[in-house]
């Protein structure tokens, strides 16, 4: 599959069908609100955890030297926290440019914890098939590339404490994002 997602995706969903379209952030999407919506809420994925598995050559990286960002991995049981934002459909002119860099539309179930009800929504998925998929490394490894990465979008290592601040404002503990927020820090501190 090609880096720039952005035709598929148009292309993914009839959009039309939905009475309220719904978007699940866990990402930037969820610290960077840069699109106007309806709604938000305090939301959960289900059977997904956030990953640093995605390069980034668009924002948080250059193709020369690709940063690191969050996809999303298949994990049973799980339950992955993020933000749901309501939408107009042509937001999505600009989420898909936004997320253009191997992310697919996908349609999940989403809880919104604040409106207490489960709808029918969307999340921006980037699988294995990508181009731009980086995997599973060690989050020393991890580190070093965020740490060593900057893009169009600033410093990579500020997508991880933008996101871990966040998480932490909320309360919620993710052995990842931490994991990885510590690596950046120690890696720092012996510099
Ligand atoms: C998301 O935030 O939901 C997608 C990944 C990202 O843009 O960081």
């Amino acid at each position: 599959m090609a880096h720039d997602t952005q035709h598929i995706n148009k292309q993914r969903q009839n959009l039309d069908a939905f009475d309220e379209i719904w978007v699940f952030g866990y990402g930037s999407l969820i610290y960077k609100v840069d699109f106007p919506y309806l709604k938000s809420s305090v939301a959960h994925l289900y059977g997904y955890e956030r990953r640093f598995w995605q390069g980034s050559h668009d924002h948080r990286g250059t193709p020369e030297n690709p940063g690191r960002v969050l996809t999303l991995t298949p994990v049973p049981q799980a339950r992955c926290f993020g933000r749901a934002f309501q939408v107009e459909r042509e937001v999505f002119d600009h989420l898909d440019h936004r997320e253009k860099n191997g992310y697919l539309r996908e349609i999940v179930e989403i809880e919104l914890v604040t409106e207490n009800r489960i709808v029918e929504g969307l999340v921006y998925i980037a699988s294995p098939e990508n181009a731009a998929f980086l995997g599973e490394a060690s989050s020393d490894d991890i580190a070093r590339q965020i740490y060593h990465s900057s893009g169009p979008s600033g410093p990579n290592r500020d997508y991880v404490f933008q996101l871990a601040d966040a998480l932490r404002e909320h309360n919620e503990i993710d052995a990842h994002v931490f994991d990885i927020e510590s690596a950046i820090c120690r890696i720092h501190e012996q510099k």
